[in-house]
């Protein structure tokens, strides 16, 4: 088993436990999350990223008897499982499948025009990354897939089919911080010609032989971490959504982000930065919380997680 490398390397946010056979799910830092969404009653809230549903259902835990919440992921399956799971919040929970990119059309749909708390779990869930057929997980073989939302778009198999080689290490530079995207893209290029890449077993061995195995992190950590915020197109939903979030949180409401790779980070601190240097977002934490050692040592794949909020200035 390869370790994962803070801060570049995606991880999920929850952590998934078996027990006999209940799943339960882990969702980081949640003690932070909601001192800081402070949810109440009767107010209304929006979890971008339901996921598993963890954080969904502390929020509506918290924001008993009539507090709402609208529920967006990109990934109908993690939509369909959240709606099982919280079905004895039925008449106050309102889950959607769909990107936050378009918050402002699902909160308009839902009837909702102005909230009182807004989070933001970015990234993979447990689910996701322990499923081989989604593609997203270089230690176990499967697909190369990677969308959050399989109903359409490309593939990470069809981005290394297709993408120019100058293009591709572009990707892998910028997306994944991979300091050697020239010479991998350059590889990859000259194999395709021979036999495509179809799964995710056959490109991380196929990097690991190019790059060699150094240090604790596996070799295809950064190229599978470009491939998927550039499949799913990540940093633009994350702006897009941010924007969204803006236009929806009421005087007093308040963003919360999670973010788990530092490209992902600076798009939060930089907008947080300059609507607070505009008057419109008080800073509510000035460096970004991380979660505690007894969380990191009970889920591992919380280390690389970085929380930052904002509150609208009133
Ligand atoms: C880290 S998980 C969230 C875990 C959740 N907070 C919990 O407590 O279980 C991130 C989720 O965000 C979803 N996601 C990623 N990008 C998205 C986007 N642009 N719009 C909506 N959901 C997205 C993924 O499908 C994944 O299920």
């Amino acid at each position: 088993m390869w370790g994962e490398e803070p801060p570049l390397h995606p991880t999920s946010a929850t952590l998934v436990v078996h027990e006999g056979d209940r799943t339960i799910h882990r969702s980081v830092m949640t003690a932070e999350v909601m001192a800081h969404l402070r949810p109440a009653s009767e107010c209304v809230y929006v979890d971008a990223t339901g996921g598993a549903g963890g954080h969904a259902e502390a929020i509506l835990q918290a924001s008993g008897p009539d507090g709402r919440l609208l529920c967006l992921d990109r990934d109908p399956d993690a939509v369909a499982r959240l709606t099982s799971r919280l079905r004895s919040f039925a008449g106050r929970l309102t889950a959607r499948s769909g990107n936050f990119a378009e918050l402002a059309e699902f909160a308009a749909r839902a009837g909702i025009s102005s909230v009182h708390g807004i989070l933001f779990d970015l990234g993979f869930s447990s689910d996701q990354v322990d499923a081989p057929e989604r593609g997203f997980s270089f230690q176990s073989d499967g697909p190369l897939d990677m969308r959050y939302d399989r109903s359409g778009g490309p593939t990470a198999a069809d981005i290394i089919a297709r993408t120019p080689q100058t293009e591709l290490a572009d990707i892998l530079f910028e997306f994944g911080g991979e300091r050697r995207s020239r010479r991998i893209a350059r590889e990859i290029a000259d194999r395709r010609r021979r036999q495509a890449f179809a799964t995710t077993a056959d490109l991380a061995g196929f990097v690991a032989g190019i790059l060699g195995h150094r240090g604790r992190t596996h070799p295809a950590t950064r190229t599978f971490q470009a491939l998927r915020v550039y499949v799913n197109q990540e940093l633009n939903s994350l702006s897009a959504g941010l924007g969204a979030a803006l236009g929806l949180l009421a005087p007093g409401g308040r963003l919360v982000v999670i973010s788990f790779h530092s490209l992902e980070d600076r798009i939060v601190k930089n907008f947080i930065r300059d609507h607070a240097r505009e008057g419109r977002l008080e800073i509510l934490t000035a460096k970004p919380l991380r979660p505690g050692a007894d969380e990191v040592a009970t889920n591992p794949r919380s280390r690389s997680a970085r929380l930052r909020a904002a509150a609208v200035v009133a």
